[in-house]
């Protein structure tokens, strides 16, 4: 008999058919998710989860999952899911790393360059018909080249962003709560420097944090206070890692020249003093969504799921700890 999965959002085909090899699949086939009530309901009999990042499991949620085996996060976040209350429940969390590295750096890098060269600005003006004729200092923005690039974050998609900031001739300084391996530093360029020191000399300052307690409001009014006022503020890691109303206030009182924001406080709702800036360029949390990517996310998270049915180690684990213990039945 094959064992059972719920899949809690649309995802690309090729997921829903992999899993289909090997599991029975209910499948709710919208964006609209499920409300808790209806995820109980639906979580009846399942072995596994397919999850987005807009799925909370909290502690209390993850308390009332009766025999589910793991938890497949379709997202390298996973701030979503408890994990240790998973694992005290002998659950297994995965997500999907890697995948995304290189897109997700890559959009960081287009939010810094439209935010520095004022893209969106030019785009409008065009088509709002206000381009007359071409003057000397029509839609002057910042150089990026040369340029001092602060990441907060030296992990893996921190470091891709560094790697493209050493491509543009920047100098790259970061800011971690564990220092990058030596053989990273010396193959990027990287300064390692206080938070505070970061601040101060970044022309840019990239966020590519985990969120945590930790890092939740990294970036609040004392810290945009100290930024140049040149700088530019990117934000593609998770919404609370920054004070919204702070940058929103930051930004129209041009403590700081510009922003680009992926992610957001309470998605999708966006501070709508940040709605009426020229100085800020938004996306609806799509850093990671290039057509490859976002197939190569969902087909991670769904082989991660069978994989804990079968009782195989999944690619990306969140709780080795588990697997390793062995008290968890296969
Ligand atoms: C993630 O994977 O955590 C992103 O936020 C969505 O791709």
């Amino acid at each position: 008999m094959k064992p059972n999965v719920l899949v809690t959002k649309r995802l690309y085909p090729e997921a829903i058919e992999y899993l289909e090899q090997y599991a029975e699949v209910d499948y709710e086939c919208s964006d609209q998710g499920l409300t808790a009530e209806a995820l109980r309901e639906r979580l009846k009999g399942k072995q596994a989860i397919v999850a987005a990042l807009i799925d909370k499991f909290n502690a209390a949620v993850i308390e009332q999952l009766d025999g589910i085996k793991v938890i497949a996060n379709v997202a390298v976040g996973f701030d979503n899911v408890d994990v240790p209350a998973a694992t005290r429940k002998g659950i297994l969390v995965t997500n999907t790393p890697d995948v995304l590295t290189d897109t997700t750096a890559d959009f960081a890098f287009t939010l810094l360059l439209a935010a520095a060269r004022r893209v969106i600005e030019g785009h409008q003006h065009i088509h709002g018909g206000r381009w007359i004729k071409w003057s000397i200092d029509l839609l002057v923005g910042h150089d990026v080249h040369h340029k001092t690039l602060g990441i907060f974050g030296m992990g893996r998609i921190g470091q891709a962003v560094a790697r493209r900031g050493r491509g543009f001739s920047m100098r790259v300084i970061y800011s971690d709560a564990v220092r990058a391996p030596e053989l990273v530093e010396r193959e990027l360029q990287l300064e390692f420097v206080s938070k505070e020191h970061l601040l101060r000399d970044a022309d840019f300052v990239s966020l590519h944090v985990p969120l945590l307690d930790s890092t939740r409001r990294l970036i609040g009014e004392p810290e945009l206070r100290i930024m140049k006022k040149s700088a530019i503020l990117v934000n593609t890691s998770r919404g609370p890692v920054v004070d919204e109303a702070a940058v929103a206030q930051a930004l129209s009182e041009r403590w700081i020249a510009g922003a680009g924001l992926d992610v957001f406080e309470n998605e999708p709702h966006v501070h709508p003093t940040l709605l009426q800036l020229d100085n800020v360029v938004l996306a609806p949390h799509i850093a990671s969504a290039s057509i490859d990517t976002r197939r190569g996310m969902c087909m991670l998270a769904a082989r991660n799921a069978v994989a804990a049915l079968e009782g195989r180690r999944p690619e990306t684990l969140l709780n080795p700890e588990l697997w390793e213990s062995g008290s968890r039945e296969a």
